[in-house]
């Protein structure tokens, strides 16, 4: 076997057609969406890279362990199969299942966060922040400076800057500060990881103040990975090795099962600490489902058990970050501003400077997302203003540094060729970039506004039409 190649360490036994769509189709199809990617049926995508979310493909041994599902109300032995996985791997004592991550997260910040609180992170993430704020605590970013701006190739860009992190604690006693909540593999700095070194020492700062730490481990595995290849003295440790080596520094971790560990749904809160475990399984059974099942199926369960071990191979690992790169190398080479270094779960398109004509308050990352679509059927994600929402306090939009369109790449799924595809049409779209325009809000909803808000054009319609110089190829998509 080549050790230079990152191909697939599987080959595929099932197939999932994929519709193609016209032009005409896809322009009638994002105006029914109020130009949201998140309101486009799926039967009108051609290649999904919304999220990583719950659309990654299972293994045989998974789609196996699927009948293997004990579907007990109580004491399924799936849910020991995931203890034992998450005692084994994490090395955390307590393992509480959730529907998702944001139930986990619901279940940490209703025990952890007293109203005031504040809760230092590296960056937030949208779900984080939201269950922060539900239990009456505020998040205060400690991420590193290098995070806000795309251009910095530090290699660690989710590190918390300890500094930042001791002024927070100074300014309102350890007391006040409910938790450190560190994202591995920081999500919205576009999947950048988090150093060993900083997570001994950040959680270290921590500990000598009576301070927990948290660890968003959604996706630590992709963090472990980076942590293999860029961090003097991991090359020959192995990804359960480091895995293991950061959790310890830490006191629990809340999991979306649905990136790193695999399935399309689950997740789990992991805890040391006795008595915050009994009292996140009570909160569990009120709002997720009894403390074994925690709004799960045995079945679902046994997938998470298992995708998580599968998470850890090496080979694995390394396909799944190089075809990230594959394609964030591609774009590089075509002129395209990407957030550097290349991510672990996406490709993050700097969509300020891709769309410099259209100002913030028309939102340029939204409005790209849209233009993608149209051209190719090909779906992302905005990251930016919409996605940050308002200052809970003045009710101003944020304009964070990162505007950014996501790329997110769903694992095992989608092949070189179909980031080939990809690749030619987010150049194709830069090419006619200026006859992009903003967009405006006609539905805001309240709450996590960017799932379902919806927005016209702030000029009449201009979408942007392909020369049949720069027309795909083989206009996989028109037909
Ligand atoms: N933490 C991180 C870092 C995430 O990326 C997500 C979800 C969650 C927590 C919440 O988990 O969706 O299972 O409830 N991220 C998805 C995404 C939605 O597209 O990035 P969940």
């Amino acid at each position: 076997m080549s050790h230079q190649s990152w191909a697939e360490p599987f080959k595929i036994k099932m197939v999932e057609p994929l519709r193609m769509t016209t032009r005409a189709e896809r322009e009638a199809a994002i105006a029914e969406a109020g130009f949201n990617t998140f309101l486009l049926r799926s039967t009108d995508v051609y290649i999904d890279l919304l999220t990583d979310s719950g659309t990654g493909a299972m293994s045989d041994r998974q789609w196996a362990g699927l009948m293997l599902g004990d579907e007990s109300y109580a004491g399924s032995v799936n849910y020991y199969h995931l203890e034992d996985a998450v005692r084994e791997y994490f090395g955390y004592k307590h393992v509480i299942p959730t529907h998702q991550g944001r139930g986990a997260e619901h279940l940490l910040s209703q025990v952890c966060i007293n109203p005031g609180d504040m809760v230092p992170g590296n960056m937030y993430f949208t779900t984080t922040k939201f269950h922060q704020q539900l239990a009456g605590g505020q998040f205060v970013d400690v991420i590193v400076d290098e995070a806000h701006d795309p251009e910095n190739e530090y290699p660690f860009k989710g590190n918390v800057d300890p500094e930042k992190l001791q002024a927070v604690i100074d300014e309102h006693g350890s007391g006040r500060i409910a938790y450190l909540s560190l994202e591995t593999n920081v999500n919205m700095a576009g999947g950048q990881p988090c150093s060993m070194a900083n997570i001994r020492c950040v959680s270290q700062l921590c500990h000598e103040q009576g301070i927990p730490v948290y660890l968003d481990a959604t996706r630590a595995v992709e963090n472990c990975y980076f942590i293999k290849q860029r961090e003097p003295g991991y090359a020959d440790r192995s990804l359960r090795e480091i895995l293991l080596e950061m959790c310890d520094f830490t006191d629990g971790c809340t999991v979306s099962g649905k990136k790193d560990c695999l399935v399309n749904i689950g997740g789990f809160l992991a805890v040391n600490d006795d008595k915050l475990a009994a009292q996140a399984r009570n909160l569990c059974v009120a709002f997720e489902g009894l403390h074994t099942y925690g709004g799960l199926a045995g079945r679902d369960l046994e997938a998470m058990a298992i995708g998580l071990v599968e998470s850890l191979d090496e080979n694995h690992m390394r396909a799944r970050i190089g075809q990230v790169h594959y394609l964030g190398q591609k774009l590089i080479d075509a002129g395209i501003p990407i957030v550097k270094p290349i991510g672990g779960h996406g490709v993050f398109i700097n969509a300020e400077r891709f769309l410099p004509h259209i100002p913030r308050e028309h939102f340029p990352a939204q409005a790209l997302t849209a233009a993608l679509y149209v051209d190719s059927g090909v779906r992302t994600m905005e990251r930016g203003a919409v996605s940050v929402g308002r200052d809970p306090k003045t009710g101003e939009n944020i304009y964070p540094n990162l505007e950014l369109v996501r790329l997110t790449i769903p694992q095992r799924v989608y092949t070189q060729a179909h980031m080939d595809v990809v690749a030619e049409s987010v150049s194709a779209v830069h090419l006619q970039r200026d006859s992009i325009s903003g967009l405006r809000f006609t539905y805001e909803p309240e709450l996590l506004r960017f799932f379902q808000a919806r927005f016209e054009s702030v000029i009449e319609k201009r979408v942007p039409t392909r020369s049949p110089e720069t027309a795909l190829s083989s206009s996989s998509s028109e037909k």
